[in-house]
């Protein structure tokens, strides 16, 4: 998940990255803005809150699986690996996994530094002997791996399923860019979340409780403080679609009535039933999910899912490439 650095509300200076994205999207057609800029603070702590709804099967599931497949990851891995987790390195997963192949340092990459920072901290604390070493970047971006682990195997952490919020075009990218900086020979253990009956997915992403509708409207709430912006957020209700042909839940942002709002002293008007887009969250099936890792370079070795198969735990290396046949 990408984290931003927490915003100080109304004396923040407006991140002028969320400015030209907000207006552009806003002005588009489709309307959209990307999902990245759900984590302020408040965003960040109801997605916290979403990992821990009864509807919400990705974490906890994902969570259980390394648990489970714990003593097989620590027999596949080096034993003088560098683990590299891109994104959150806060949640219940990193020690699970640290524990289970017991590398020889720890490399969490976040956007966020005090954020990264803390979790440092903390994981730190519980693993006493392992070198911590944080880097602040945007993972996006190239990163580049602190001179200590030069000289060790990688072994890439990416869960959660945060690669099914990127279009398969993105994240393909994303993959190779992952490959260029763990370099051939590397390994990555990634989660997918798996295609499944709408019925299981529509309310993952459209809680009884409102937490997601929460953290969807926080984006109108993020615009108004930081952007100057009079949108009517009680105009809006949060919509969760499953789009089949795209394998994919959309959250969209839908006005109640025709609205007319400014944000930044440019003013937009809105339809009653138009939609601002928010997030796609893509699923993948065991064969799309391989040919995903393909594309970008990563050969998949093992992989793991639960009982019912709602989520995929996939491990993969950066095998020389080799041209056909
Ligand atoms: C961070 N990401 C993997 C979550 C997902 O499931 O796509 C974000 C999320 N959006 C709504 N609920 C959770």
């Amino acid at each position: 998940m990408l984290k931003q650095e927490p915003q100080d509300g109304e004396q923040s200076l407006a991140d002028p990255n969320f400015r030209a994205d907000v207006l552009s999207g806003l002005g588009g057609q489709p309307r959209a803005i990307p999902a990245r800029w759900f984590y302020d603070r408040r965003g960040s702590e109801l997605f916290e809150a979403i990992t821990d709804l009864p509807e919400y099967y990705p974490t906890r599931t994902e969570t259980a699986l390394l648990m489970q497949i714990g003593p097989q990851l620590g027999a596949l891995a080096a034993s003088n690996a560098a683990v590299v987790e891109f994104g959150s390195g806060s949640s219940a997963k990193t020690p699970i996994l640290l524990r289970a192949i017991d590398p020889a340092a720890y490399v969490p990459i976040d956007i966020s530094g005090e954020f990264l920072r803390h979790s440092a901290r903390e994981l730190s604390a519980g693993f006493p002997g392992l070198p911590v070493l944080p880097v602040e970047a945007d993972f996006l971006r190239p990163v580049p791996l602190p001179p200590e682990v030069s000289g060790l195997p990688k072994l890439g952490f990416f869960p959660g399923s945060t690669i099914g919020n990127m279009n398969a075009f993105h994240a393909v990218d994303l993959l190779r860019a992952m490959r260029e900086w763990l370099g051939e020979g590397a390994r990555l253990l990634i989660g997918m979340d798996r295609i499944k009956s709408p019925g299981i997915l529509v309310p993952a992403y459209d809680d009884a409780q409102g937490v997601t509708a929460a953290f969807n409207l926080n984006l109108l709430e993020r615009i108004n403080r930081e952007l100057a912006g009079t949108i009517p957020v009680e105009a809006f209700r949060h919509r969760a679609i499953w789009n089949a042909d795209a394998a994919r839940i959309e959250m969209h942002l839908e006005a109640q009535r025709e609205v007319e709002f400014s944000v930044d002293g440019r003013t937009f008007a809105m339809d009653a039933g138009e939609t601002i887009h928010t997030e796609n969250s893509h699923k993948y099936g065991p064969n799309g999910g391989r040919m995903l890792l393909r594309a970008g370079g990563w050969t998949p070795i093992r992989e793991w899912t639960d009982p019912q198969d709602w989520f995929a735990l996939m491990l993969c290396e950066a095998q020389p490439l080799r041209m056909a046949p």
